[in-house]
């Protein structure tokens, strides 16, 4: 075998995640797609919104010189700068253009970080449930990831992330709202999670650099806003996309945000630019930068989530799971009513629902239910959902 023993590895942990696509595409061919519920897949099938068909046609119809060259490694400038103006309202903090870094989505913003902070054996602390790529990211940058548990509500555990922080400790990853729970944290939870965070570096003498990955920041329901987090904490980058909350995952565009008052400011941004460099990223997509620069106060039509959110609410309270209703992100993360979560998704695949098991995101004992599907296919499961309750329970 030529492939490294690590990436053998990595192989047979991910597995689990084609086998499910492979098994849906099965499920699809033989009782046909449109009998198949398919909530495992976080790949947004809502369109862009208008004006980003337009502004990508304007900017690229101008045939700008130089538009599609290479470019400094962070990104326009003049993109970069109304982003800035866009974090500021965001995180109540006087970000600018030196402090933004434009990105090949928020995967890519996740990598120049870990890249740019990361010793060998350095800890990245994340609450459980956690988006399963985190750890190859870290694993990427020879760090290591240690989950936490968060509570029953999925709020954060703040004597479990204390126990957790050694002196090798050098980030706290956050997500928020989570991916795979819809947990948002609130602001005097932030806030309490920065005032840890400075007391616990001044103990270990050792700067703990609080991240904060964000694709569902605009993805909320119920008119709510989620909460500023860089003005609690000088030490804090934000990494984003508009993968999400634009529909554009294919399009690979974020960026990431450094505090104007994080340690070692310049040659943090420095390496980061750089590690955009090294990585292979060169630099984010340019035509893409434009758009998203222009079109920062858009989004997807949120209605269409909030209809969907409610909709399956319904149902798996009728079904009879427990479970929080998502304060953001399009995830469902309801508890399995028997402890094995493998046989309860089978159970779901058996009433041709597809999603995925909690295991997957570092908690056991619940499921994850993605409503990136239309309103009738999320109404056509309701029957099945209760079926496969009751077959578990009996
Ligand atoms: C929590 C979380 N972080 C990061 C990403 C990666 O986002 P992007 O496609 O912008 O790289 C995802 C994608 O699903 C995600 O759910």
């Amino acid at each position: 075998m030529i492939i490294s023993e690590k990436m053998q590895g990595f192989i047979q942990r991910s597995s689990w995640i084609r086998k499910m696509f492979e098994e849906g595409l099965a499920l699809k061919k033989q009782f046909g797609a449109d009998k198949v519920c398919d909530f495992s897949l976080g790949n947004p099938d809502i369109n862009p919104p208008d004006i980003f068909y337009e502004k990508l046609a304007e900017i690229s119809s101008k045939r700008t010189k130089g538009l599609h060259a290479y470019m400094p490694n962070a990104g326009h400038l003049n993109v970069r700068e109304k982003i800035a103006g866009f974090v500021q309202k965001e995180h109540e903090v006087n970000v600018k253009a030196d402090e933004i870094i434009m990105t090949v989505g928020a995967a890519g913003g996740l990598n120049i970080i870990f890249k740019a902070l990361l010793n060998p054996d350095d800890e990245v602390i994340v609450p459980a449930p956690y988006f399963v790529e985190y750890g190859f990211y870290v694993d990427n940058h020879n760090g290591k990831l240690v989950p936490v548990p968060s509570k029953d509500d999925f709020s954060l555990d703040f004597d479990a992330i204390k126990n957790a922080i050694t002196s090798k400790t050098r980030i706290v990853l956050i997500n928020s709202p989570n991916n795979p729970s819809g947990k948002v944290y609130s602001e005097n939870e932030l806030a309490a999670l920065s005032s840890l965070l400075a007391e616990q570096s001044k103990n270990y003498n050792r700067d703990i650099i609080l991240v904060s990955d964000e694709p569902y920041r605009r993805l909320m329901f119920d008119g709510k806003l989620c909460p500023p987090l860089m003005k609690h904490y000088n030490n804090s980058i934000v990494t984003t996309s508009f993968s999400k909350d634009l529909s554009i995952p294919g399009e690979r565009i974020g960026f990431v945000a450094a505090h104007p008052d994080i340690t070692d400011k310049a040659a943090l941004v420095g390496a980061m630019t750089l590690a955009n460099r090294i990585l292979g990223y060169v630099n984010a997509p340019s035509l893409m930068q434009h758009v998203v620069g222009d079109i920062i106060d858009s989004t997807v039509d949120m209605s269409i989530y909030q209809k969907r959110r409610d909709l399956l609410s319904d149902i798996l309270k009728e079904a009879g799971f427990e479970f929080q209703n998502p304060e953001g992100s399009f995830y469902f993360f309801p508890k399995t009513p028997i402890e094995d979560d493998t046989k309860f998704v089978n159970f779901l695949k058996d009433e041709l629902i597809l999603t995925v098991p909690g295991s997957g995101f570092g908690l056991k004992g619940h499921f994850r239910v993605c409503f990136c599907v239309d309103a009738t296919i999320i109404e056509r499961s309701r029957e099945g959902f209760k079926r496969a309750y009751n077959k578990a329970r009996a």
